[in-house]
């Protein structure tokens, strides 16, 4: 596959501060395109980041056909870059562009543009220790028409930024009982834009009243737990490792699926299912329930320090007592830092 490149004139990676990243807003010397047109994929290009220019009748402006993706890229202590599960990703990339009735981005265009730009900018893949480039590929209608439907026209893009370790605090938590996030037979499943608009007002809701994030219970019944903000959620009861299944309604996470497969590998019981909200009550008052945590690409884990639900608080262990959880991590954080062995084929070099 040829990838035409446009090279930038001076670099503007002096300019950064690597120990002081803010995420999602310094970007690297190049971005990643590619175009849809007439039912094909155009001559994908690698140009200089910067501002791109469309019509008003954009019609992801409109509709909401647009989508993305997160991952990450790791350097070893070689200078080597490697990505995170990059195949994982295009190919929830292109559940999503089903379900958005978008055409799917091939593999070769997807991880050839991928790892073309990755290369370019490797430079710009920090080193600090729990630093990482953080990639964003995304794709959009094009079509410059008001009208509901699918557009003919697309757009696929990736940029990336690259940030620092996410100290992210413990949080706390409040289970959502007015607003869904999602339901089955939705959107919930793709990581469609559109999803996150719609978080906003009940997050922004939530933090007026002093809490972080929120629980997301199912759109049916508002009984079962789902995920929470951009991540995927899991209890620990009694040694046990609980997480909802993937219920239609949820994003199929990367962070989710690695954490389980390290539970089921390092001794740790795992159960996958439908969890209802009255259970995880019913534990934590049983004395049972012991840790609380969200994964996803950004942190890796987040600590739930505690959650509310019906005006009701529950708190969860102090988060240094907490064995199962931090066992995770440092499973996942040493695979992905280098300093153990990956068995399972996740660090894809480049
Ligand atoms: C809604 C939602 N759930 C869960 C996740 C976690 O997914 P992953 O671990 O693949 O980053 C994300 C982040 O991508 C998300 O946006």
């Amino acid at each position: 596959m040829q990838i035409q490149i446009q090279k930038i004139s001076q670099s503007r990676i002096s300019e950064v501060d690597f120990t002081n990243l803010p995420f999602g807003k310094i970007f690297t010397d190049h971005m990643f395109i590619c175009d849809y047109d007439n039912g094909q994929w155009q001559t994908p290009q690698i140009v200089p980041f910067g501002d791109i220019s469309f019509s008003p009748a954009l019609s992801a402006i409109h509709y909401g056909q647009s989508l993305f993706e997160g991952m990450k890229a790791h350097k070893d202590k070689d200078g080597n870059a490697f990505l995170f599960r990059p195949i994982d990703n295009w190919e929830r990339m292109n559940l999503s562009a089903y379900r958005m009735c978008m055409p799917e981005v091939p593999q070769d265009i997807y991880m050839e543009g991928l790892k073309a730009l990755v290369k370019m900018d490797k430079d710009w893949i920090p080193t600090i220790e729990g630093s990482s480039l953080y990639i964003r590929p995304f794709l959009f209608a094009t079509d410059e028409c008001v009208g509901v439907r699918p557009s003919d026209k697309y757009r696929f893009m990736i940029i990336c930024c690259p940030v620092n370790a996410f100290y992210a605090k413990a949080l706390k938590v409040k289970v959502e009982d007015v607003y869904v996030r999602a339901v089955e037979g939705g959107t919930g499943e793709a990581k469609s834009a559109g999803n996150y608009g719609g978080s906003m007002l009940p997050t922004k809701l939530a933090n007026q009243l002093g809490f972080d994030q929120i629980i997301w219970l199912d759109g049916r019944e508002r009984k079962y737990i789902e995920e929470s903000g951009t991540m995927n959620l899991f209890f620990v009861s009694e040694g046990k490792l609980l997480t909802p299944s993937l219920s239609g309604s949820i994003l199929h996470g990367y962070t989710r699926a690695s954490i389980l497969q390290l539970a089921k590998d390092n001794g740790v019981e795992v159960e996958e299912r439908r969890i209802t909200i009255d259970e995880i009550i019913d534990l934590h008052k049983n004395g049972k329930l012991q840790e609380g945590f969200g994964a996803g690409t950004a942190a890796t884990i987040v600590q739930i320090l505690s959650f509310d639900y019906l005006g009701n608080h529950y708190e969860l262990l102090p988060v240094e007592e907490r064995k199962v959880s931090l066992k995770l991590v440092k499973l996942l954080n040493d695979i992905k830092s280098f300093q153990s062995a990956d068995p399972y084929g996740w660090m894809y070099k480049i």
